[in-house]
């Protein structure tokens, strides 16, 4: 028997969840509001939410930042393992999603936590670099368009401190990255950002089949 990461059945799915998925309320209920929004599938899945507010808490972060936060379900998983003066820079470009985040990021008593950009995330990005942020970011999670991949890691890498890490989602694209007849151009994005990564030696990494695929990057002490 191989001892590699074994496909999960949907029984076996089910399972991990009852044995590990600690879901607090708000989180359930803004999951179930956005299966009724189109792109739902946008979302990431909620035992890679608590993943990451386990990895926040592991590495005592209070700077974050997240590239595309859709209806918020990712920032509040981070925001809620925060501590009380952390924070999230958190940027998107929908106004129409972001009416239903800020409810659920107030609901969950975190509002206060999460600092919104409206704008083209390489734009904000490139405004907190040039307001001297550079090497103060902990965490930040990247998971917008995917041609834009390489651009927001470059960014968020000057951003991050020595020690901080980068979660990049997606970067098994439902499998499709290892279908050589795909050529589709996220899907060939995804493709080439993850061969750049691989020979990025500036970081230690490891991508974690959950949800989508979610690589970690380390930026190196
Ligand atoms: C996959 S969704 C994010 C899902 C979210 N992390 C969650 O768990 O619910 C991608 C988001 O990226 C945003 N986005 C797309 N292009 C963008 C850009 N150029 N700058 C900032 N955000 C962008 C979209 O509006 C969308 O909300």
């Amino acid at each position: 028997m191989s001892n590699k990461t074994f496909a999960l059945s949907d029984e076996l799915y089910e399972y991990l969840l009852s044995v590990s998925l600690r879901e607090p309320e708000v989180l359930r209920a803004l999951r179930d509001e956005t299966a009724g929004q189109r792109l739902s599938r946008m979302q990431i899945a909620p035992e890679q939410g608590q993943f990451m507010a386990l990895l926040a808490k592991l590495m005592g972060a209070r700077r974050c930042i997240e590239v595309g936060f859709y209806t918020g379900y990712s920032a509040l998983c981070v925001a809620l393992a925060l501590p009380a003066d952390g924070n999230i820079i958190a940027c998107d470009v929908s106004e129409e999603w972001t009416a239903v985040a800020e409810r659920y990021w107030r609901q969950a008593g975190v509002r206060d936590r999460i600092e919104l950009r409206l704008a083209p995330a390489i734009e904000t990005l490139d405004r907190l670099l040039a307001e001297g942020k550079a090497g103060t970011i902990d965490f930040a999670f990247i998971d917008a368009d995917k041609e834009n991949y390489g651009a927001y890691y470059e960014r968020c890498f000057e951003l991050l401190r020595p020690g901080g890490l980068i979660a990049i989602d997606n970067t098994l694209w439902s499998g499709k990255v290892a279908d050589t007849a795909d050529h589709e151009q996220e899907t060939e994005a995804i493709r080439s950002f993850n061969r750049h990564l691989y020979r990025d030696q500036r970081v230690e990494l490891s991508l974690v089949p959950i949800g989508d695929g979610m690589t970690l990057a380390l930026k190196s002490l």
